[in-house]
């Protein structure tokens, strides 16, 4: 019993496996300029431009700048593992299938479960911040918004009136346009990203050199505020200011670099691994880090706590350009349509993520065959797409974006402190094996990778704890109720 829940896929195995499906055999064209564009594009956007006000209403203040600090240096320790297991084991792949030939097929199944709350239940807090700009850009262009009972879950009540949520409707259309995309199925197209990601960074450095000389110094007095608590509209209660709000908005803000790990999966495309990995994980680390201080400082500085917590807390940005930024309509305008192109490819990105994972996870037998049947005619994997469709639309229609966007972040803090003890444990118990690019002084990062990581699950606070724990007992009585059983390597009496 014990031994089938810590059997390993070998890595001879997967090397087996990925030949016979040609995954091999990705050509190495990437350069490090590449992996640093690929890592901004998959990273900037709810996180940045709905998430911070967020952290900055509910958490710290205008010392949300040093939160990002924060959970950029976790994110640099987690990025070096990501980077050796992605330049060990060469194949596309995902936390999941690192873990399957390192730490068994338990963990396996821990993480791609876990996954699930990085990738679509990250889709649908991102679908959830799309439906706010719809709406700020359908204001903005004169034409009425969608009713707020019609954009908004059950859990939300609008300012000022007794009007309650209904289902968010525009973040459940987008999810059903981008799966169709999916289930038709997308070349990455490198111009349209490189469009996209050239747009993200525009808008970012407009927003921080404009809105510098609209900033109201009183607004960042005292810059991290005193150690006090805040109750959210849903009620719960956590730390404001002092050390725990700043842990607390790091675990929020933490959002905002999720995708990062898109650069590792690249390891095989890469020209020279040992070089260009970390270059491209550490490089759009750095730059994203100084573009998400100086971006959340103004945005701290431009408008005021109260704010975000009232109706600013919707559409964040453009909010704080309409009314502080008098003169600047036009580029309250043009971020909202940024903002709009910008959140489709993130959402479009995590949504393939999801299916990718759960296809391997179905190719081994972990989870059902449907979610591996493939489309005779677009040989996409449209079944698992739909259903993910229908799972994304219930979080993103009746939930709102603070519980569903702390899912998502301590979700993935718990991926990436599994993968950082990943790469310690496959160091000392395959030393001999190749690896193209190695993590510096080993033991130590995987340390303060544990440690950083964790310290942001503690900010979040219990109940994002609770939310994980029932997530996690939920995936362990699907494990041994149908994977165990179901599993290939079971089958094969491994
Ligand atoms: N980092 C991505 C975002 O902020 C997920 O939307």
């Amino acid at each position: 019993m014990a031994n089938a829940l810590f059997r390993t896929k070998s890595i001879d195995r997967l090397l087996v496996d990925s030949a016979q499906t040609g995954e091999t055999s990705l050509k190495r064209t990437l350069g490090a300029w590449s992996l640093i564009g690929l890592g901004i594009g998959a990273i900037i956007g709810a996180g940045l431009f709905v998430r911070t006000a967020a952290a900055i209403a509910e958490r710290a203040g205008p010392s949300v700048t040093i939160a990002f600090i924060v959970a950029g240096v976790g994110c640099a320790f987690a990025g070096l593992c990501y980077a050796e297991f992605a330049s060990m084991i060469p194949i596309a792949g995902s936390a999941y299938t690192y873990s399957y030939t390192t730490m068994g097929e338990l963990v396996a199944w821990i993480i791609g479960w876990d996954l699930v709350l990085e990738y679509a239940v990250g889709a649908a807090t991102v679908a959830i911040a799309w439906s706010q700009y719809l709406n700020n850009l359908l204001n903005v262009l004169g034409m009425s918004p969608v009713p707020y009972q019609w954009s908004h879950s059950p859990l939300e009540t609008m300012v000022g009136t007794g009007i309650h949520g209904i289902v968010n409707i525009p973040a459940i259309v987008i999810l059903l346009l981008l799966s169709l995309v999916l289930v038709r199925g997308t070349q990455e197209s490198a111009i349209v990203n490189g469009i996209i990601v050239i747009a993200k960074v525009a808008i970012v450095i407009l927003v921080i050199s404009i809105g510098w000389g609209f900033m109201n110094p009183a607004n960042h007095v005292p810059y991290i505020p005193a150690a006090t608590t805040y109750t959210t509209a849903q009620g719960v209660t956590h730390a404001y200011g002092g050390i725990m709000g700043i842990l607390g908005a790091a675990g929020v803000v933490f959002f905002a670099y999720i995708g990062f790990d898109a650069v590792s999966t690249a390891a095989q495309e890469a020209k020279n691994p040992s070089r260009d990995m970390p270059i491209g994980i550490l490089g759009s680390l750095v730059i994203c880090t100084i573009l998400y201080v100086l971006f959340a400082h103004v945005l701290s500085g431009v408008a005021t706590v109260e704010d975000f917590r009232g109706a600013g807390g919707e559409a964040s940005v453009a909010y704080a350009i309409q009314k502080y930024m008098i003169g600047y309509g036009w580029l309250a305008k043009l971020v909202t349509v940024a903002i709009l192109a910008g959140f489709s490819s993130v959402i479009l990105v995590m949504l393939l993520g999801q299916s990718r994972v759960f296809y391997s996870m179905s190719r081994d037998g972990l989870v059902p065959k449907i979610f591996s049947d493939v489309h005779p005619k677009f040989r996409t994997p449209w079944k698992s797409n739909m259903l993910f469709f229908v799972f994304t639309s219930l979080f993103a229609g009746f939930l709102p974006d603070s519980i569903v966007g702390e899912m998502t972040s301590i979700g993935t803090l718990f991926a990436f402190i599994l993968v950082c003890a990943g790469v310690w444990i496959l160091r000392r118990r395959r030393p001999e094996l190749h690896r193209a690019f190695r993590v510096p002084a080993v033991p130590v990062v995987c340390t303060l990778g544990i440690i950083t990581c964790g310290a942001m699950i503690y900010g979040l606070g219990w109940t994002n704890w609770a939310r994980l724990g029932v997530w996690l007992a939920l995936g362990l009585v699907l494990y041994f109720a149908y994977g165990k059983s179901h599993s290939l390597l079971e089958k094969e009496g491994a």
